[in-house]
């Protein structure tokens, strides 16, 4: 299980993170559905982590978008993983196997900047660009408008900036008109920084142990500091 001892917590769930990305993330934004909607259809991603939640929706969206479907799939990381632990880790999931080598094969050895890489999915093209850094400046920094968020960043408690009305704001920020966000955490303050942003937050039945989550759609603009 691959665990940070930076921030003291799992990356993501001990149960099955890979049911837990399609709960949380892709049912959170009515993924994968609203592939459909729009093309290119863009997704920003807090914290890319290992990249089970890119390939868990490369996955997805492969099997269930049109034919002239495109994705950008936009991920923010402070601390890239190197490629033998990226490796190792997706290494769980044999049939994401095809997936993974691509992934692996496009990821430096220890990425030192931006990540990017282009895939083809079944005469479709799908661009990942990870953007390494600090999220609230990259966030900030990228000409982005995202139709669909996933907030993964560690458990707020251990990961504060993560979850600040900052960030949040600045996320509502690069979001698309009717563009919507799902996170596996229902505290109480994140829930708060998401109104402060512009939100409106709804509280669903979580994955697994975890009694509830939250996801909802951005109303109204708010402008953030800065
Ligand atoms: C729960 S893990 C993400 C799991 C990931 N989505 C996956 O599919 O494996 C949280 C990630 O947020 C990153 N992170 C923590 N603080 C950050 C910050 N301030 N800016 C950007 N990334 C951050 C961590 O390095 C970690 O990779």
């Amino acid at each position: 299980m691959p665990y940070s001892e930076e921030f003291g917590d799992f990356y993501y769930s001990r149960a099955d993170g890979r049911a837990e990305c399609r709960h949380v993330f892709l049912a959170g934004n009515g993924l994968p559905q609203r592939f459909a909607d729009k093309q290119p259809f863009v997704i920003g991603e807090l914290g890319f982590g290992t990249g089970l939640n890119f390939i868990e929706t490369w996955s997805m969206w492969e099997e269930a978008a049109p034919e002239s479907a495109r994705l950008e799939f936009h991920s923010f990381e402070l601390r890239p993983l190197r490629r033998d632990d990226m490796r190792r880790a997706l290494s769980a999931w044999p049939d994401l196997d095809g997936k993974t080598a691509q992934l692996v094969s496009a990821w430096p050895e220890q990425p030192e900047g931006d990540v990017r890489a282009e895939f083809a999915a079944g005469g479709r093209t799908l661009s990942l660009h990870v953007h390494i850094g600090s999220a609230l400046e990259r966030v900030r920094a990228a000409g982005i408008s995202a139709d669909a968020w996933y907030l993964d960043g560690f458990a707020p408690s251990r990961n504060p900036d993560m979850w600040s009305e900052e960030l949040l704001g600045t996320v509502a920020d690069r979001t698309a008109e009717g563009g919507t966000f799902a996170t596996y955490s229902a505290a109480g303050w994140v829930r708060r920084n998401l109104q402060a942003a512009g939100f409106v937050v709804e509280k669903r039945p979580g994955h697994g142990s975890k009694r509830d989550m939250s996801a909802g759609y951005l109303a109204s603009r708010v402008l953030s500091p800065g």
